[in-house]
């Protein structure tokens, strides 16, 4: 049984995050999500996600490649989460290439590619100008 943990806010969820949790789900048997709390991001990006933690939550559960979600509380807590949810695979998108290395001592540390051309980011600014998402942006 081959456990793989991602990490991530999931935030007006996208093609994007549908397209790293399917692909971390191919990589393993189990999938387990940490998704930020509204206190993390505020502390990394001065700024609440739009949909609130629960929503985020019953959302990224949903998904049928996600076995199991928790809640990501401290950025600081990363090794302590992969020992207790038994990691045997970190996945992260390579946005944050070679930032995560050090936990290659407990767990194989796989960055994948970005989707192309989305994040929720993205989304926010293109809603408040009424604009639409970039074609690039596929399933895949
Ligand atoms: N992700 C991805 N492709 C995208 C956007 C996100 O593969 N186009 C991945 C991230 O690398 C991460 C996970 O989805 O592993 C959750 O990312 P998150 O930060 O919640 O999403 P973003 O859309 O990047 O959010 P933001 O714009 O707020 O940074």
């Amino acid at each position: 049984m081959t456990t793989v943990v991602t990490f991530g806010t999931y935030d007006l969820f996208h093609v994007g995050h549908l397209n790293i949790l399917r692909r971390a789900k191919d990589l393993g048997d189990r999938l387990v999500v940490g998704v930020s709390s509204d206190e993390l991001n505020f502390r990394k990006k001065q700024l609440r996600p739009t949909y609130p933690l629960d929503h985020r939550i019953a959302i990224v559960e949903s998904i049928r490649y996600v076995d199991e979600v928790f809640v990501e509380d401290a950025l600081e807590l990363k090794r302590q989460y992969l020992i207790e949810r038994r990691a045997d695979i970190l996945v992260m998108g390579d946005d944050w290439e070679g930032r995560f290395d050090e936990f290659s001592d407990i767990c194989r540390v796989v960055y994948l590619p970005r989707t192309v051309g989305i994040s929720s980011t993205d989304v926010k600014v293109r809603i408040r100008g009424n604009g639409h998402l970039s074609p690039s942006a596929q399933v895949a």
